[in-house]
C-alpha cells in the first residue's frame, strides 16, 4: 500500500448517523406539500381501472367522495379534479354545463372536504372534445386561440360557480390566464385562483392520462404544447403567466423538466407547482412489479428530487400513498 495523505476535510462526518443525516437534510417532503389528482367519469356505478396507471382508477361520483375524504384526513393539502363526460362533442360544451361531470364532482368535492383541501379543477377542452384537443378548431383543422379563450372563459366561471378555490389552465393558449382572470373577476369571482400550467411540454410522459380520460386525440399537440428543446421559453411563459395575474404556476412534467423547475422557481415570486405526470407513474409502478426497483424508496426519492428542484407543491398520483409513507 502506498503512502497517503489523509484528507482533513471528512464531508462523510455529516452523514455518520441516522439524526446527523435528519439535521442537516436540506429539503423537507411533508405531506401539505401534496396535491392528488383524480379522475371522475360520468356514469360509472363502480370505479374503473386504468390500465397503463395500475393502482391509479377513473372515479364513480361516490367513489369520488371517499378518495378526497381519504387524501384529506392524510394530510394532503389539494385535490386537482379532472372530468370525463359520458358524451364529448367538437366544442367541449360538457366543461362549461353547470350539470357537466367535472362541474358536479367540484361541486360535491368542495361541500365533502373543501374546509380541509384546497379544491381544483383542470381547465381544458381535451377530456370534453370528440377530436380530443385541448381548444376548439377553426374551419382549416388548426386548435383556434383566441376562440378558445371564450371557451375557457366560461368553464372558468362555471368552476368559480362550482366553488373550486383554484382554476387549473392547462390548454397553453395565449393569453389564457389574462382573459380567466378577467372573467372571473367581471362575475365577483375575485377570491377563486388561478394555477397557471406555464411551463408544459409537448410530451410523452402524457400518454397513460391519455387512456385515464378516454381522449381520441390523433395527432399531438405541439402548435400549442412547448418544445421540449426549449427551457428559456417555459421560464419566459411562466413569467408571463404571473403578470398576467396567475397566483401559483406549474412545470409539467417534472423529472425530464428538473432543470425548467429550477429556473422558474429563481424567476418568479409566486408559489412553483410540478406535475409528477402519468407517464412517470406508471414507469415506477411498471419496473416495480417487475421487482427491478424499491417501489416505496423509488416514490419517495421521486418526489424528493422534484421538492428539491424548486417545486414548493407536487401534483403527483402517489399522494394519500405517500403521505401514509411519510409519518
Ligand atoms: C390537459 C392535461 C393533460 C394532463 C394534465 N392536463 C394531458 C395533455 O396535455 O395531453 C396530463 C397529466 C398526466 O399525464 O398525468 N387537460
Amino acid at each position: 500500500m502506498s503512502e497517503i495523505q489523509p484528507p482533513v476535510v471528512r464531508p462523510r462526518r455529516l452523514r455518520t448517523t441516522a439524526a446527523m443525516r435528519e439535521l442537516v437534510a436540506e429539503t423537507t417532503l411533508r405531506p401539505r406539500q401534496l396535491v392528488l389528482p383524480l379522475f371522475v367519469r360520468e356514469g360509472l356505478t363502480e370505479p374503473q381501472p386504468i390500465t397503463s396507471m395500475p393502482g391509479v382508477v377513473q372515479h364513480s361520483r361516490e367513489s369520488l367522495l371517499k378518495a378526497v375524504t381519504e387524501a384529506a384526513e392524510a394530510g394532503i393539502k389539494g385535490v386537482m379534479l379532472f372530468g370525463v363526460p359520458e358524451t364529448k362533442d367538437a366544442v367541449g360544451s360538457g366543461a362549461l354545463d353547470p350539470g357537466g361531470i367535472l362541474n358536479v364532482a367540484i361541486r360535491e368535492v368542495a361541500a365533502e372536504v373543501g374546509d380541509a383541501v384546497v379544491v381544483m379543477g383542470d381547465l381544458c377542452l381535451d377530456e370534453f372534445t370528440d377530436h380530443g384537443h385541448c381548444g376548439v378548431l377553426a374551419a382549416d383543422g388548426r386548435v383556434d386561440n383566441d376562440a378558445t379563450l371564450a371557451a375557457y372563459a366560461d368553464m372558468a366561471i362555471a368552476q368559480a360557480e362550482a366553488g373550486v378555490d383554484l382554476v387549473g389552465p392547462s390548454g397553453m393558449m395565449d393569453g389564457q390566464v389574462a382573459v380567466i382572470r378577467a372573467a372571473l373577476d367581471a362575475v365577483g369571482h375575485t377570491d377563486t385562483g388561478i394555477l397557471a400550467y406555464g411551463a408544459k411540454y409537448a410530451s410523452a410522459f402524457f400518454g397513460p392520462f391519455r387512456e385515464a380520460v378516454d381522449s381520441s386525440l390523433e395527432g399531438d399537440r405541439r402548435t400549442y404544447q412547448q418544445d421540449p428543446r426549449n427551457a428559456l421559453e417555459g421560464v419566459r411563459e411562466a413569467v408571463m403567466d404571473v403578470e398576467q395575474g396567475a397566483d401559483m404556476v406549474m412545470v409539467k412534467p417534472a423529472l425530464a423538466y428538473l432543470d425548467v423547475l429550477r429556473q422558474v422557481r429563481d424567476a418568479v415570486d409566486v408559489p412553483v407547482a410540478a406535475y409528477n405526470v402519468s407517464g412517470e407513474y406508471a414507469m415506477v409502478e411498471a419496473a416495480a412489479a417487475h421487482g427491478w426497483i424499491d417501489r416505496d424508496a423509488a416514490i419517495l426519492e421521486t418526489l424528493t428530487a422534484i421538492r428539491r428542484a424548486g417545486a414548493d407543491v407536487i401534483l403527483t398520483y402517489w399522494a394519500t400513498e405517500a403521505a401514509g409513507l411519510l409519518r
